[in-house]
């Protein structure tokens, strides 16, 4: 009788175990798939989908300079961080242009107290300095306490072999030259008021190779080395750096974009980067897949990631030469289907 008893208790406490274990198995499986899910519909790195709202607190009222707001996604902030209540300096090359964007401003401070400075990122340092001292000067008793370096220079995708030496320093003049120049005009005013924060627009393809942008790619490579040493370099004194890199990204005037090309819209690229900035985030990455994958493989596991675009790179070339779509899938397999 009593061995009895004891083998009924053991075949319990045995159901028991595989039971939870069963349950264990299945929630794991079920959180698997939701991850699947999630990183499939995703349009941003993990940290960045995990904050929902900008701090309205840490915009509002603050003065915030934008280059490239003339257009494209330069153009969209403005808009937002006006509507957050900011007080803008908005720069680029075109004063007609800066003159509508202005315009169309709503906010606190906005249309009338939005300031417009022209200026040409390749200008040299003279012309750039007086640029900073202009900017400082609009708001004396702020100055200018967020610079977002929107503004660049990009050429259409050509092949490593037909980069010109014009297209070259035409790239680098404005992508690096012309914004670390800036940068290092401004931080001086930044330090001495203790606090300062660089927002930079980077790129996916400064994080990843990007075949067919090569000198593109290596210009936002730089920034990226630039900016991320800039602050562990002076974080203890309160300069604040966002390094912000988006994959494709819809705005007005793309040119020669595909339609099958998926692509973030400007609006919410520009609300992602608000959102990066003023929660303080290092780096934030902004894109629909399989861009974001490619930027966690070759971030996390490179020897895939860089086996898997050099199994991209020459279709790439070869699809935007022949206007296909150059963030296909199918580019691994080497079909590239003409716009
Ligand atoms: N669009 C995308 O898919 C994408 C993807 C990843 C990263 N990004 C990055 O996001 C930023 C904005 O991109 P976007 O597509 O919105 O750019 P965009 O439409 O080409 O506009 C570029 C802006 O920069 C200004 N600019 C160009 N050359 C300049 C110079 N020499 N000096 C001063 N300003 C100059 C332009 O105004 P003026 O011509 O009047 O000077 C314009 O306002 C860039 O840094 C870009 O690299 C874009």
């Amino acid at each position: 009788m009593r061995h009895n008893i004891s083998v009924t208790f053991t075949t319990t406490s045995e159901r028991r175990e595989e039971e939870q274990a069963m349950l264990v198995l299945l929630l794991c499986v079920f959180l698997f798939f939701i991850f699947v899910f999630k990183f499939a519909t995703a349009y941003g790195d993990f940290t960045l989908m995990s904050k929902k709202q900008p701090k309205r607190q840490e915009i509002q009222d603050k003065v915030v300079w934008i280059t490239g707001a003339s257009r494209g996604i330069g153009k969209i902030l403005a808009k937002q961080l006006a509507s957050l209540g900011a007080k803008l300096i908005i720069s680029a090359r075109n004063e007609a242009e800066l003159n509508i964007v202005k315009s169309e401003l709503k906010g606190k401070h906005a249309p009338d107290e939005v300031k417009i400075l022209t200026l040409d990122l390749a200008s040299g340092e003279d012309s750039l300095r007086e640029a900073v001292q202009k900017a400082e000067s609009f708001f004396p008793d702020s100055g200018v306490d967020y610079m977002i370096h929107n503004a660049a220079f990009e050429r259409p995708k050509t092949s490593v072999l037909d980069v010109t030496e014009e297209g070259l320093k035409a790239t680098f003049d404005v992508n690096v030259l012309g914004t670390i120049t800036l940068t290092k005009l401004l931080a001086p005013f930044m330090l001495k008021r203790g606090h300062g924060h660089f927002v930079v627009m980077s790129s996916a393809a400064g994080k990843t190779p990007a075949p067919g942008q090569a000198v593109y790619s290596a210009s936002k490579y730089a920034l990226n080395g630039y900016f991320h040493t800039l602050r562990s370099e002076l974080c203890q004194q309160g300069i604040r750096v966002t390094v912000v890199c988006p994959g494709p990204i819809e705005t007005s005037n793309n040119t020669g974009m595909v339609s099958s090309e998926k692509r973030v819209s400007s609006e919410k690229c520009a609300e992602l980067t608000i959102i990066a900035a003023t929660h303080g985030l290092k780096e934030a990455w902004i894109s629909y897949q399989p861009v974001l994958a490619v930027m966690y493989l070759v971030q996390y596991m490179p020897t895939i990631g860089y086996w898997l675009m050099d199994k991209v790179g020459k279709n790439r070339v070869e699809a935007a030469q022949k206007k296909a779509n150059t963030y296909s899938m199918s580019l691994l397999l080497g079909k590239n289907k003409a716009a």
